[in-house]
């Protein structure tokens, strides 16, 4: 049952990890659709392909790579996801965060994780990059539902200070020494896998989201739960519907990422180096 094979997984995978890499990873990243460029920038990396992982599930989604990249990257040890799970794909909330889980197992103190999001605020526009400040769960689930795994965190954690202030600062920070724009805003995750519609954005904007997904929630969750700082940045690939009087396309939105993704891998370089 994927249940229990959840709850002893990220021990496993961990040492699966550990044994083929001769480095303490401190920070995770996980890379949202078309992002992923920085992997690139890694110095003697490792690739560990999550087909070739015992337990765990490929990507399905184009734009996704699925692996692991491990290595040196503005002078500190990182382990980075190129393509996560989603829960739109079928998997189980437990199985999405398995790789977080995994990562606080190798010691893993900060996670940052990227995305691709629509635009809900109407002052945004598409290619801006937006520090997420705080999200809501629209999903109607959640990752630590069922028995708790005590050897991870508590019953009920805190959510107030998900997404860690110091980490903000540093991000807009670096952003104003490189002279880029920064968004800051609400991220709303709904389960997707079609877009919403335009009542859908027009409930949301009412509600106080700023940007919309279909991401990074349940990673947040895991990672807050597991004692973990956390940054997340979206970047806005498109206005959400019913914003523009014009349809939504994955196209659309792998290629506003494709382009924006120097400008944040830039910025997460910086922000690493202060870590
Ligand atoms: N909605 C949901 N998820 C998304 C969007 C959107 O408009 N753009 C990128 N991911």
């Amino acid at each position: 049952m994927i249940w229990n094979g959840v709850l002893i997984m990220y021990n496993k995978v961990a040492e699966f990890i550990k044994d083929r890499i001769d480095m303490q990873p401190v920070i995770g990243l996980i890379l949202g659709s078309g992002l992923g460029e920085i992997s690139r920038t890694i110095e003697n990396p490792v690739y560990i392909n999550y087909k070739d992982i015992p337990g765990f599930i490929d990507t399905t989604v184009e734009g996704h790579l699925g692996r692991f990249v491990i290595g040196k990257c503005s002078s500190k040890y990182i382990i980075v996801m190129q393509g996560r799970f989603h829960f739109y794909e079928g998997y189980e909330m437990e199985q999405v965060v398995l790789p977080v889980r995994a990562m606080k197992r190798l010691g893993v103190e900060t996670l940052i994780v990227t995305n691709s999001a629509g635009g809900v605020n109407p002052s945004f526009s598409p290619g801006d990059l937006m520090v997420i400040q705080d999200h809501i769960n629209m999903t109607g689930v959640n990752p630590l539902r069922g028995r708790n795994k005590d050897d991870l965190g508590p019953r009920f954690p805190d959510m107030t200070y998900a997404y860690d202030q110091g980490l903000r600062e540093l991000a807009f920070d670096k952003a104003e020494e490189m002279g880029i724009g920064l968004q800051q805003g609400i991220y709303a995750m709904m389960p997707g896998p079609s877009y919403e519609t335009p009542a859908e954005i027009a409930m949301l904007r009412r509600l106080g989201a700023d940007a919309v997904g279909m991401s990074t929630v349940p990673e947040v969750i895991a990672a807050v739960h597991a004692g973990m700082k956390v940054l997340g940045i979206s970047c806005i690939t498109n206005m959400a519907a019913g914003i523009l009087d014009k349809p939504l396309s994955h196209e659309e939105v792998v290629e506003t990422a494709s382009k924006a993704a120097e400008c944040i891998t830039r910025l997460l370089l910086n922000v690493i180096q202060d870590l």
